[in-house]
């Protein structure tokens, strides 16, 4: 029998955008300066030379974009807040008009019947922090419950989805371990130490809620499930290794209050041992867990893949996003069911899933055209479906994401958007994609019972 895709009732339909990726204005009205605002005016950290200085002006657009939102049907939009637009020291000194960005930013969500969810960190730490070391130093996670605590004080009222931190992992990976995000460090005792206060902050921020919050706060991380690429005790043990670096990592703490026993193993002696009350104060109740899917790997043991000694390797017969992904929506719904058999019967969100395609120019008459997304949009709702129907406790969907965005590194040269965005116009077009979603949003999956368009 085929399945009827028909969601839950109250199932959140949404899209997803960050901060630095899109606002633009980065220190305007009074706010600090990020490291992604230093990184990118580092000359050959990003693609082309591109910065958030502009982006999809966001910050003065607010407004329509949020009326397209509403033409489209969402219910629901995950954004960031920059933390140095509301303290631009980081601490202290409270920026009046920075708050009221966000303010006007949820009233305006709000008044079009659209559910806002808030991410306090979404990768542009104040540099004023970074300065006094960042990610690096233990006073962090008090600095972060400072900054939480304002914006619950200021938005609680109003907001009802907080996510503390977006992808932990990659924070540390890109900005700690590789170099290839900001700050732009490489050193693999630095890594487990942001790591580490990361999650502290993470705890320190829900502790915080539990004091003035009426709602719900989570977490968010970013999940690749690990297949082996042969039953060898070899590949078997890289991908048990890669699976701790990049998922149990962050879960296993937040979850159990211990890391994974595979970490001394990748890190070797910079792997540091950590005092319980530390583990305690990351080990948490959240009320949900934001789960960011785009893609899986299959590995092997590789001596010089560095640190984890597990390669990736390469599907024949898959089709590669431009970001040099593998789409496979079964990852989806493994994830979803993964989560659930070890952490429990958790509410889960998809806070973030999408791909990055060349597309065409827009059209006459404003179409565009981008069948790869529409199909990686259908796959991974059907598998998200599946997921719901093997009694995942899923809430809801953002897509990755609402408009064509400064894709960090790669600058503007990766385009998710479902809807395209002219960087020189600021003029946003709704994709074929765009219009796919909507048809879903309208019909609660239902769309996803007729043949692929
Ligand atoms: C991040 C987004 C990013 C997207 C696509 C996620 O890792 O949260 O900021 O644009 O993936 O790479």
């Amino acid at each position: 029998m085929t399945p009827d895709f028909q969601f839950p009732d109250s199932f959140l339909w949404g899209s997803a955008t960050s901060a630095y990726q899109i606002e633009g204005s980065p220190t305007a009205d009074g706010a600090g300066p990020s490291i992604w605002q230093r990184f990118a005016h580092t000359p050959g950290m990003i693609t082309h030379g591109d910065t958030g200085d502009i982006a999809c002006d966001h910050y003065r657009r607010f407004e329509s974009d949020i009326a397209l939102m509403q033409q489209l049907g969402m219910k629901a939009y995950r954004f960031s807040i920059a933390w140095g637009r509301v303290l631009p020291d980081g601490t202290g000194r409270v920026n009046a008009k920075g708050l009221d960005f966000y303010e006007r930013l949820v009233d305006c969500l709000l008044s079009h019947g659209i559910q806002p969810m808030a991410t306090l960190y979404h990768w542009d730490l104040p540099e004023a922090l970074d300065n006094r070391g960042g990610w690096l130093n233990p006073d962090i996670a008090h600095w972060f419950a400072e900054y939480a605590s304002l914006m619950f004080r200021t938005l609680d009222d109003r907001v009802k989805l907080w996510c503390t931190l977006n992808e932990p992992w990659v924070v540390t990976d890109g900005g700690y371990l590789h170099g290839t995000l900001a700050p732009g460090h490489r050193n693999l005792y630095e890594a487990p130490i942001a790591t580490h206060h990361l999650m502290r902050a993470h705890g320190a921020a829900v502790q915080a809620y539990r004091a003035l919050g009426q709602h719900q706060v989570g977490l968010v991380v970013n999940i690749e499930p690990k297949y082996p690429a042969s039953g060898s005790e070899q590949d078997l043990a890289a991908t048990r290794r890669a699976d701790a670096y990049m998922n149990r990592q962050y879960l296993d703490p937040a979850f159990f209050g211990r890391y994974p026993e595979e970490m001394p193993e990748i890190f070797g002696q910079a792997w540091p041992q950590w005092p319980q009350a530390d583990m305690d104060l990351i080990q948490q109740p959240i009320d949900f867990l934001g789960v960011n899917y785009y893609t899986r790997s299959v590995n092997r043991h590789d001596e010089s893949a560095w640190p984890v000694k597990a390669a990736p390797v390469r599907q024949s017969h898959a089709t590669i996003t431009e970001t040099g992904w593998e789409v496979y929506p079964q990852g989806l719904s493994d994830t979803l069911l993964w989560l659930k058999s070890r952490y429990g019967d958790l509410p889960l969100y998809v806070t973030e899933n999408g791909s990055a395609f060349y597309d065409p120019p827009v059209a006459e008459g404003g179409k565009l055209d981008d069948p790869l997304r529409v199909n990686y949009l259908q796959k991974h709702l059907k598998a998200m479906h599946h997921a719901i129907a093997q009694g995942v406790n899923l809430r809801g969907y953002f897509a990755w994401s609402l408009l064509d965005n400064l894709e960090w590194s790669h600058g503007f040269s990766k385009r998710f958007g479902l809807v395209h965005v002219n960087l020189q116009t600021q003029e946003r077009t709704p994709k074929e994609s765009a219009h796919f979603y909507a048809r879903v949003i309208a019909s609660n999956g239902r769309e996803l019972n007729e043949p692929a368009p």
